[in-house]
């Protein structure tokens, strides 16, 4: 199993501060952003992991993370040029996935959860794609699922109106048939390759999985929930 860590992206909300740096460089209580993911995928026991970044910070991950030698992991860098969207981001992944299975973490997304038990099962599972799910008060600001029986029916992309309050967490699990799906996309209102379109075809073909989150999980890309991820970090320090 291997690891994809999206890393690119303009971080318009967190202006200023994303001015200078990269949004997965920022402080997230005693460590930068990307640790965190990179943490996720680490304890999972994924060690072969590629971080798409974009050009202008790419010299900057690569003095913060190196080869991945000292973290015990072997790392690989990839450029996504423009912020085309996350499933654009994702298609740079296709040669370093090769006909393996793989985890996509989005680099701002902070989980205090254990994901390897749910990662090992859809290894040995014949599901296509699994997606994270977990319920939150603020849904519309995130892709929402919604669930009938036990299967997910739709995913919507920020809806004014959810109907549930499942948000789709940025943790997907994808077979190398993700790239076909990617490829066949077209670009959202907001010009977008959005990743949402890419589950959606799994929805419609009957072959996504999910997995319920119970720990804390935080996105980090608002002053907010910025602010939230400091909080989950320092906490899982003192357990
Ligand atoms: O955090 C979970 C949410 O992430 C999901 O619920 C949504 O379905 C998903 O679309 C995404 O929503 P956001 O609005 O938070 O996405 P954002 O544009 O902030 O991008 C999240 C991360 O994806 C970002 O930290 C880095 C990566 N990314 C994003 C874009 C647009 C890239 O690597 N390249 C890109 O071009």
């Amino acid at each position: 199993m291997r690891g994809v860590i999206l890393a690119g992206g303009s971080g318009t909300r967190l202006k200023p501060l994303t001015n200078v740096t990269n949004k997965h460089l920022l402080p997230v209580y005693d460590k930068p952003m990307i640790m965190y993911p990179l943490g996720t995928l680490l304890k999972a026991g994924i060690t072969d992991i590629l971080i798409v970044t974009g050009k202008e910070s790419a010299g900057d991950f690569m003095k913060l993370l190196g080869s991945g030698h000292e973290l015990g992991c072997r790392l690989t860098y990839r450029l996504q040029d423009e912020s085309g969207g996350i499933a654009q981001a994702l298609s740079l992944a296709e040669d370093f996935a090769g006909s393996h299975k793989f985890a996509v973490i989005l680099g701002d997304n902070i989980l205090a959860e254990d994901v390897g038990p749910a990662i090992k099962s859809f290894e040995a599972d014949k599901a296509e794609a699994t997606v994270f799910l977990k319920q939150v008060p603020d849904a519309q600001r995130f892709g929402v699922a919604d669930l009938t029986g036990d299967k997910v029916v739709s995913i919507v992309e920020k809806p004014a109106k959810p109907k549930s309050n499942f948000a789709v967490i940025g943790l997907y699990l994808y077979s190398p048939s993700v790239f076909s799906v990617i490829r066949s996309l077209k670009p959202s209102a907001r010009g977008e390759y959005e990743i949402t379109d890419v589950n959606t075809h799994y929805v419609k073909s009957g072959k996504l999985g999910y997995h319920i989150l119970k720990g804390e999980w935080t996105d980090a890309g608002t002053f907010e929930s910025l602010h939230k991820a400091a909080a989950i970090a320092r906490n899982s320090k003192k357990i």
